[in-house]
């Protein structure tokens, strides 16, 4: 099987290239490397950087024609999505739909998408929010996450694209970056390491 990876450079989809491999399918990779770094990429994936916004995207999946696309690559900063929502919608919600639009095109059967469990119910009334929890995102971020969810709900119906949500929830291990705004586990860990007190701040749970 052939998958294409977006934001396969990053800290969770590098994880997934690596197990794609070692699995005997193709990986194939896009990525910007805004944040991931191009150490992450498992050589033996075919490696395109291009920002998904980009219309050469198209010629891309055109040519390798996946069976699935995995989509990780997202705009992840909770804080930023607060202070450019529109910077938020374009790369988590318009590239999205165009990266749906060329699955339908050229034959893709399965997308894979990184939802957000930290993020899509907004404020928690139960504790670990079941599937079944109400969704009242309390950021630009959340609401885009959402989003994604139904579009693809609604390709499937239409087009019969299938796919799969992961509402992930503040995952950690080894490629995350400790520094950035988000990660709470590897933040709080670099920080104890280095005998520093623990705060948390909202953003850092996605
Ligand atoms: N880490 C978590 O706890 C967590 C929680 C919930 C959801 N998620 C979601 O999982 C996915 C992966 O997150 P991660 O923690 O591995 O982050 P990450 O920053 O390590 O990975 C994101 C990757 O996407 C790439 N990217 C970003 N914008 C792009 C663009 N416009 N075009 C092409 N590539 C682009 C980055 O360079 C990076 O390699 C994201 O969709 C994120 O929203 C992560």
């Amino acid at each position: 099987m052939k998958v294409l990876v977006t934001g396969g450079a990053g800290f969770i989809g590098s994880h997934i290239v690596d197990r794609l491999i070692v699995e005997g399918h193709q990986a194939v990779v896009v990525d910007n490397l805004s944040t991931g770094k191009k150490k992450n990429i498992n050589r033996n994936a075919n490696f395109y950087k291009l920002d998904i916004l980009s219309p050469k995207l198209e010629k891309i999946i055109k040519k390798e024609k996946p069976d699935v696309i995995s989509h990780h690559a997202a705009q992840i900063d909770v804080r930023r999505s607060v202070a450019d929502p529109i910077f938020d919608a374009q790369v988590n919600i318009l590239a999205l739909i165009q990266l749906l639009e060329y699955g339908v095109k050229y034959g893709t059967k399965h997308i894979v998408f990184a939802s957000s469990g930290g993020a899509v119910y907004g404020e928690q009334t139960e504790f670990p929010a079941p599937e079944s929890h109400g969704t009242f995102p309390v950021s630009p971020y959340g609401i885009t996450k959402l989003t994604g969810e139904k579009y693809l709900f609604y390709y499937r119906q239409n087009s019969g694209l299938d796919y799969t949500c992961l509402r992930y929830a503040n995952v950690y291990g080894p490629r995350q970056d400790p520094f950035g705004e988000a990660g709470v586990v590897a933040i709080f860990t670099e920080k104890m390491l280095r005998n520093e007190p623990v705060k948390k701040c909202s953003g850092m749970s996605r």
